[in-house]
């Protein structure tokens, strides 16, 4: 069965300092609170100066958390300028890494054929590389969101093998939600990860879709999460501001409770 995947996207927001204190914080607000970590799974991630503290912090106090990038470069080592291995992430402990968030498709001009080398870049140094795919509001509004998404997931896990694609995870991220204060309704949230899940069986077998983790992401908190995770194809949230606040967050993860 699909252990569930609670995921902190803190974005540009907090430095190494306040990043060090925020997981602390929501750590130990869930350990106060008895959270099964066993069963549900908890992961940050930080901006890429953090990384290395968190990596202390984690590994030192011996924290059930996983943390990962929010980007990577599609190379593995050389002249990129500003860019990020995947191997670098590994170094620090990183499990997973973000790929083609909305953000990096629309603020850096980021294609699915870049999101395609990312995931490939993931994959060869080890990293679980969490797609997001999502559309636009336009696109919500001429109703071919289906298509868009699922055009987004093709193109990346096309080129993958069903054992590979049995241990992703993708994130259905509408652009309309995010930061918005606008919830895609739980309903919504499972149509797109139903018909991600079916096309992924249709491609890639009963394994592949089986496995697959499906996270909802936009404008998810506390108040709103437990009726996003009860429906049956959502395996998890990418949470956004809401990650930003301990408490908050560790809220979210206790959404059973
Ligand atoms: P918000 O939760 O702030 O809407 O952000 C969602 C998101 O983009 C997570 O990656």
């Amino acid at each position: 069965l699909r252990r569930p995947l609670i995921a902190g996207n803190w974005k540009m927001n907090m430095d190494h300092r306040q990043g060090i204190t925020l997981l602390q914080k929501t750590v130990w607000t869930l350990q106060d609170a008895n959270f099964t970590f066993d069963r549900v799974e908890v992961a940050v991630f930080p901006p890429f100066t953090d990384l290395r503290g968190v990596q202390t912090l984690v590994a030192g106090d011996d924290l059930p958390v996983a943390y990962g990038g929010q980007d990577l470069s599609p190379a593995d080592e050389g002249a990129y300028t500003g860019d990020i291995s995947g191997a670098f992430l590994k170094a620090l402990g990183c499990e997973f890494v973000l790929v083609g968030h909305s953000e990096r498709r629309t603020l850096h001009g980021e294609g699915d054929d870049v999101a395609l080398a990312k995931v490939q870049a993931a994959l060869r140094h080890g990293l679980v590389p969490v797609l997001c795919v999502g559309e636009s509001l336009e696109v919500r509004q001429a109703g071919t969101h289906v298509a868009h998404t699922l055009g987004q997931l093709s193109a990346v896990i096309g080129q993958l093998d069903a054992a590979t694609v049995a241990n992703l995870v993708v994130a259905y991220e509408p652009v309309w939600a995010i930061g918005t204060g606008e919830v895609a309704g739980p309903a919504d949230a499972q149509e797109m990860c139903a018909a991600l899940r079916e096309a992924v069986r249709a491609s890639h077998g009963d394994e592949a879709a089986e496995g697959l983790r499906l996270l909802y992401g936009g404008s998810v908190k506390a108040a709103n999460v437990a009726a996003i995770m009860a429906e049956v194809d959502v395996d998890g949230v990418l949470v956004g501001g809401a990650s930003l606040d301990a408490g908050e967050f560790a809220n979210i993860a206790r959404f059973e409770q």
